[in-house]
């Protein structure tokens, strides 16, 4: 034992004597030619000078073999990802990248060339990865022959700019780096403008959903570049010198704070502050939003809008939300932002029109303002609703001041808009009108024996600061819960500001904190597979108390929030398993935390965890 003990030391010593030594050595920022880097967990990225950026493989998850090229922000923990090479996919483990003197060569791990940077007839001599996250590769005279900057992704950092031709191009999802439909772009006539492609091949694109208006009287006054500078402002820079700020309000200075802008999978370009001195994981804070309200900006002829086909939008927190309507689900379950799925088609095959067949299901304040067939004006709802159910074509009929409009499928540009006083009929087959379905896929639907499953973080702070809290939270979570048999007194309970605690330790520890968990805590109601229902429900009961200002805790703070909320539940969830070997590592489960990484439904505690001894 002391043997290995004097072994750790000697380790750690030569650590700490050659670790800034080698940091340094790697550090200037400079890449020769001839280096490479594999696709692994234990592969160190190229770093810029200062340790801001790192360019390299991120891992996608822990035991998960798929690794995403990128430069991302390498001092917090989110590690944000700014760079990927457009469109790409994630690639599997072994796969490599390699610097020569063609430029960057992105190769499968047999070999097969993925991506590179095109055209640069072996004249690259280095590469640096500079502070202000752009990774050049330079010619031996230092001439920049390509720039991250200038190839980029959905996001731009400050000291970038677009050119004319210049675009961004938004991810299908938070965590699939695939071409999304949502495009920004510097066009010749001097407008910044934001635009949907709803087919990728396409080489149109539809309406315009915001514009700067920048492209001037004439064209000495146009705008020809967007330029983030590095104060954090964003601008259009026009021909005859003057600037356009699109920043609408000054921002925390980029000499505390990391910025970015992206343009977000939901369409919604924004732009980011993150402070560069921080504790916890602040995350990034929003502080500018183009456009303002996606949901009704998106008004074109074509496409499906904000959402995908026949879902809804409407606007929390300055984000777009989707949701299909009663009756729909989605086409594609891990796209809530995708299309749903009509759970019946009108037809016309059957020749015969049978308006007992089916019913109208009012949906209130929801619009699709496209896609008529047949307007009936004047129309009473009454006349309205009998058309539709007596017209084989009709989907949907909207309803206003006297105006009937019939709806074939799909649906597009839906969105909540409570200002016009409308009614929205959706036609179903009789006695077929399904429940109104979550776009978050409900774990409770997919297991056999439903109980409830209080689990308890158990938070002594204030209640305002609950988000951020979690935040934290789970973060030190996989600290705090190397299962510990351990009941907690309630003056531990004080000391630390954040206990987890297993199922087994809560139900013993309850009679012991009471009063602090119906005061300050917060608890969450985990709907699943309870192994040992009986003793789960006996514990249940006593909880009864906590269970109702869970209840509360939900609607007052965290409803706005819920699909984040739910994902930190299920993380927490994961982080509690008795089985250790199920525990995530800390960096998965802040991947998980910030939904780089889907969040498997976790399985229960195990019943031994559940019975309350
Ligand atoms: C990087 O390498 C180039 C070429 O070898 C050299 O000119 C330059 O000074 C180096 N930069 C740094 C920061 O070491
Ligand atoms: C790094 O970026 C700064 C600011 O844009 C620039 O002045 C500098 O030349 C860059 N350095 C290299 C080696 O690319
Ligand atoms: C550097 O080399 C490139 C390619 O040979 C050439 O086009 C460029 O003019 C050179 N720049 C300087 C400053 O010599
Ligand atoms: C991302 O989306 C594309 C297009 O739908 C799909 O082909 C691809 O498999 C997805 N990638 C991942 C990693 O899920
Ligand atoms: C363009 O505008 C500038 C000043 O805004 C004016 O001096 C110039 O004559 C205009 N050019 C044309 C072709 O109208
Ligand atoms: C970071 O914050 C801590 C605590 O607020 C403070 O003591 C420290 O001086 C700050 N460091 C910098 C570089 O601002
Ligand atoms: C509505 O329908 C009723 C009965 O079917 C009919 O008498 C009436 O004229 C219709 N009104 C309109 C405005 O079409
Ligand atoms: C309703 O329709 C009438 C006649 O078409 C029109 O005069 C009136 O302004 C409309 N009211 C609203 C609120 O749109």
């Amino acid at each position: 034992m002391n043997h290995t003990f004097h072994q750790s030391l000697v380790f750690i010593i030569i650590i700490i004597i050659f670790f800034p030594l080698c940091t340094l050595a790697q550090n200037n920022g400079n890449i020769t030619v001839g280096t490479s880097l594999t696709a692994t967990e234990n592969s160190s990225p190229w770093l810029s000078p200062s340790g801001d950026f790192a360019f390299g493989f991120q891992q996608l998850g822990d035991n998960n073999d798929l690794f995403q090229l990128s430069i991302w922000f390498n001092r917090i923990p989110d590690r944000t990802i700014v760079w990927y090479p457009r469109g790409t996919n994630p690639v599997p483990r072994g796969s490599t990248l390699q610097l020569d003197a063609a430029g960057l060569l992105l190769r499968d791990p047999r070999g097969r060339l993925l991506w590179n940077t095109n055209g640069l007839v072996d004249e690259v001599a280095y590469a640096f990865m500079n502070n202000t996250g752009n990774f050049v590769l330079l010619h031996s005279n230092s001439t920049w022959l390509w720039e991250s900057f200038r190839n980029p992704s959905d996001t731009i950092l400050p000291t970038q700019t677009i050119e004319i031709d210049g675009m961004l191009v938004s991810r299908k999802t938070q965590t699939n780096f695939s071409e999304g439909r949502f495009y920004a772009r510097m066009l010749g006539d001097g407008n910044f403008v934001f635009n949907t492609r709803s087919v990728p091949s396409n080489t149109g694109f539809d309406d315009e959903y915001y514009s700067s208006f920048t492209s001037g009287v004439n064209a000495s006054s146009s705008g020809y570049q967007v330029l983030f500078n590095d104060r954090g402002s964003i601008s259009i820079r026009r021909r005859n010198g003057q600037q356009t700020i699109l920043t609408p309000r000054s921002i925390p200075p980029a000499s505390d704070n990391y910025h970015r802008a992206t343009l977000d999978f939901d369409g919604v370009f924004t732009q980011y502050y993150h402070p560069r001195n921080f504790s916890g994981n602040p995350g990034w804070i929003p502080a500018s939003f183009w456009p303002e309200n996606i949901c009704f900006n998106i008004n074109g002829d074509t496409g499906s809008g904000a959402c995908g086909y026949n879902s809804v939008c409407r606007l929390e927190n300055q984000r777009p939300v989707c949701q299909c309507p009663q009756g729909y689900s989605l086409a594609d379950p891990n796209n809530a932002y995708g299309d749903c799925r009509p759970r019946f088609v009108p037809t016309c095959a059957d020749g015969e029109i049978r308006s007992d067949l089916y019913e109208l299901l009012e949906i209130s304040d929801t619009d699709w303002p496209k896609n008529d067939y047949e307007l009936i004006e004047p129309s009473t709802v009454d006349n309205c609703t009998a058309a539709c159910l007596n017209d084989c074509f009709c989907a949907a009929v909207i309803f206003r001041n006297n105006s009937c409009w019939k709806k074939k499928l799909p649906l597009s540009n839906g969105r909540v808009d409570a200002t016009l006083g409308l009614a929205a009929f959706l036609k179903f087959r009789r006695g077929d009108i399904p429940p109104l379905t979550p776009n978050v896929p409900n774990p409770s639907n997919h297991t056999r024996d439903q109980r409830t499953l209080i689990l308890v973080i158990s938070a002594l702070l204030g209640s305002s600061v609950f988000v951020n809290f979690i935040l934290i939270g789970v973060t030190c979570l996989g600290f705090f819960l190397i299962y510990s048999k351990k009941i907690p007194s309630q003056d531990q309970v004080h000391s630390t500001n954040l206990r987890c605690f297993t199922y087994k330790e809560l139900v013993q520890a309850t009679n012991g904190f009471k009063e602090e968990l119906g005061r300050g805590a917060f608890g969450i109601v985990y709907k699943g597979d309870v192994p040992n229902g009986s003793k789960a429900i006996v514990a249940v009961k006593k909880l009864d108390r906590v269970a109702q200002d869970t209840e509360k805790e939900f609607r007052t703070e965290a409803l706005r929030d819920r699909e984040r909320l739910e994902r930190f539940l299920m993380v927490g969830i994961w982080c509690i398993q008795e089985d250790s070997s199920l525990r995530p590592t800390m960096r998965k489960a802040s991947q998980m935390l910030e939904g780089i990484v889907e969040v498997a439904v976790p399985p229960c505690p195990s019943p031994f965890s559940l019975t309350p001894t």
